[in-house]
C-alpha cells in the first residue's frame, strides 16, 4: 500500500472577527487521502466545507488562519512536504502544479475584460518555472485542455467570459485548474447554480477526467445526490467537524450519524415509495453560539441528556483500508439508520421547523 497523497492531522482553522476575537470554523480534522480517490465533503451551508477546502491549499482569506495541526502532501517527485511550514516561493510552486482549486462561485469571478485565452496565459506563465510560454504554445495547450472538457477551442478561447454559458464557464475553469497537471483537485460546489442538464454534463466530464488523469479529487457539495455519483469516499461536516466518514458505499447504505442520515433522507427516496423531501429541522449553529456537547444535539431526534455533556469523538465502526474506515461521532450510532426515528422523549427542546 502506498502512503497517502495528503495527510491531515488535527487541523484547526479560525477566523479573526475583531481585534482580539476569533471564531473556530474547523476543528479536529484528520484525513488521509490516497492517490486517485474522490472524496465528497458534504454538509449544509455554514458547516465549514469551504474553509476546510481552502485550508487544504493554504488559500484562506486574510482573516482566516490555520491555528494548529499538520497538512502533509506527497509531492510529484515522491518527497513529502508540510504545507504549514512551507515558504512563500515553494507554496507558489505547489499551487496549480501539485494541487489546484476550483472555487465556489468562481464562474462569476472570471475577469470580465480578459478573454478566456488570457486566463490560460496568465496561469501558465505565472507558474511556468522557467518554461517560456509563447502565445502559440499557450493557445495549443489551452486548446488541448478545453478539448478534454469538450469545449470547442476556436469558439471559447477568443471569447470573453460573458459570452459563455454558466456550464461552459465552469468547464473552462476545470480545464484551467488542471492546466499544470496537479495531483489533487479541490472543487467547491462545482455544479451549484447550474441547470440539471449542465450538472449532468459536468459530472460526466469529471468522471472522464479522473479516468484519464488519475488525479485525486476533493469535492465539496451540499448535494448528496452528486456525492453518491462522484465520490468513492464521503466525509460529513457539521459545525466545523467531520462527524462521519467512510466509503460512499458504507455511508449511503448505512449512515451512522443522524446528520448524515438526515441529509440522505432529504434527497433519497425511502424504500421505493415517495421521495422523502424531509429536511432536518433548524439550522447549523453560529460559530459564536456553539451548543455544548455534540453540536448537533439541538436538532437531533436521537439526542439524550448525555449528548449535551461532552463533545463526541469519531468512533470506528468498520475498519477498511486506504482511508475508507467507517467512523461516526454519535453516542447513538447503533440506532441510526435510514428509517426515520421517533423523537426520543428525552431529546432537547424542539427547534422550530423552517
Ligand atoms: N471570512 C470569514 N470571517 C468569519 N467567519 C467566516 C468567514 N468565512 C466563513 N466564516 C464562517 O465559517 C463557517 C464555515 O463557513 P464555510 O466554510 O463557508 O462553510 P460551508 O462552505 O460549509 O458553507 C460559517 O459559520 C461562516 O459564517
Ligand atoms: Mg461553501
Amino acid at each position: 500500500m502506498t502512503d497517502p497523497i495528503l495527510s491531515v492531522r488535527d487541523l484547526e482553522i479560525a477566523y479573526r472577527t475583531g481585534r482580539k476575537e476569533k471564531v473556530t470554523a474547523v476543528s479536529g480534522v484528520d484525513l488521509d487521502l490516497y492517490q486517485g480517490q474522490s472524496l465528497a465533503l458534504v454538509g449544509e451551508s455554514g458547516c465549514g466545507k469551504t474553509t476546510l477546502g481552502l485550508g487544504l491549499l493554504r488559500l484562506l482569506p486574510k482573516l482566516g488562519e490555520i491555528t494548529s495541526g499538520s497538512l502533509r502532501y506527497r509531492l510529484k517527485d515522491g518527497t513529502h512536504a508540510d504545507l504549514l511550514t512551507m515558504g512563500k516561493e515553494p507554496l507558489r510552486r505547489f499551487r496549480w502544479n501539485e494541487a489546484a482549486m476550483v472555487f465556489q462561485g468562481a464562474m462569476n469571478a472570471f475577469n470580465p475584460v480578459a478573454r478566456i485565452v488570457d486566463h490560460f496565459a496568465d496561469t501558465l506563465r505565472d507558474h511556468a518555472d522557467g518554461k517560456r510560454w509563447t502565445k502559440r504554445a499557450v493557445e495549443a495547450r489551452a486548446g488541448e485542455l478545453l478539448e478534454t472538457v469538450r469545449l470547442d477551442p476556436d469558439r471559447v478561447l477568443p471569447s470573453f467570459p460573458h459570452e459563455l454559458s454558466g456550464g461552459m464557464k465552469q468547464r473552462a475553469l476545470i480545464a484551467l485548474a488542471i492546466a499544470l497537471d496537479p495531483q489533487v483537485l479541490v472543487l467547491d460546489e462545482p455544479t451549484t447554480a447550474l441547470d440539471l442538464l449542465t450538472q449532468r454534463q459536468i459530472v460526466q466530464q469529471l468522471h472522464e477526467l479522473r479516468q484519464r488523469f488519475g488525479f485525486t479529487m476533493v469535492f465539496i457539495t451540499h448535494d448528496l445526490g452528486l456525492a453518491a455519483e462522484l465520490a468513492d469516499r464521503v466525509a460529513t461536516m457539521y459545525a466545523g467537524r467531520v462527524v462521519e466518514t467512510g466509503s460512499a458505499r458504507d455511508i449511503f447504505k448505512g449512515p451512522k450519524h443522524p446528520y448524515t442520515a438526515g441529509l440522505i433522507n432529504a434527497v433519497m427516496p425511502v424504500a421505493g415509495d415517495r421521495p422523502a423531501l424531509e429536511s432536518i429541522p433548524g439550522y447549523p449553529p453560529s460559530l459564536k453560539a456553539m451548543p455544548g456537547g455534540c453540536a448537533f444535539h439541538p436538532r437531533c431526534a436521537f439526542a439524550t441528556a448525555e449528548c449535551k455533556l461532552d463533545p463526541v469523538a469519531l468512533d470506528v465502526l468498520a475498519e477498511r483500508p486506504q482511508g475508507m474506515t467507517h467512523a461516526a461521532a454519535c453516542l447513538h450510532h447503533e440506532r441510526v439508520g435510514l428509517a426515520r426515528p421517533a423523537r426520543s422523549p428525552e431529546s432537547g427542546k424542539e427547534t422550530s421547523d423552517v
